[in-house]
């Protein structure tokens, strides 16, 4: 059997008929209603899109970045030609971080009386490095990489010697600058 559909005139937005039938004709406060939400949902996926990037942008205005520094302790507790293993909490973490935000540091007071603060992390790719006081080096777990006591790169894959972060001694206390994420450009 053929079927032959009715004739009819479409409005704007109606759908023809076919085999199955012919759909509801489409109100045109329906369309508007339609119009209404697709645009509103595209606004708010901008939004939520953009938002962040804006304040990514906007960051160094609405939350200016402020010098952190952190006490590793009495200046008396690193005895000259000691390097020492320090942990501590990295002020600059949010309260999910969890383990994440401890944070190790070697404080070396050379027999010259000179302090130095290592991070405590290789520059190859971040794996901690290890004192070593009877061969005097540091020595990554990870791909071997080693470095001279003051720091710097002996022998390995890393690129450079240890990243050392700005220190100075008040009332007392040694005081560590945290809050800023080395770079190879550092100077080592
Ligand atoms: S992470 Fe230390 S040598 Fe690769």
């Amino acid at each position: 059997m053929n079927y032959e559909p009715e004739k009819m005139s479409l409005g704007e937005g109606d759908l023809p008929c076919n085999a199955a039938g012919c759909p509801e004709p489409t109100s045109p406060a329906r369309r508007r209603w339609l119009g209404w939400f697709g645009a509103l949902s595209a606004l708010l996926a901008s939004l939520a899109a953009g938002l962040p990037i804006v304040g990514y942008l906007l960051s160094p205005v609405i939350r200016p970045r402020k010098d952190l520094w952190l006490d590793l302790g009495p200046v008396s507790d690193f005895p000259a030609g000691a390097t020492q293993l320090v942990k501590v909490e990295n002020p600059v973490h949010q309260p999910w971080d969890g383990k994440s935000a401890q944070m190790a540091a070697y404080v070396r007071h050379s027999q010259a009386g000179e302090f130095q603060v290592f991070a405590a992390n290789c520059t190859h790719l971040g794996c901690p490095v290890t004192w070593f006081p009877q061969s005097g080096l540091f020595l990554c777990p990870c791909h071997g990489g080693v470095y001279y006591e003051n720091g710097e790169r002996a022998s390995g894959p890393p690129p450079r010697g240890l990243y050392q972060l700005v220190h100075q001694m008040k009332d007392g206390r040694l005081l560590a600058k945290v809050g800023h994420l080395p770079t190879l450009q550092d100077p080592a």
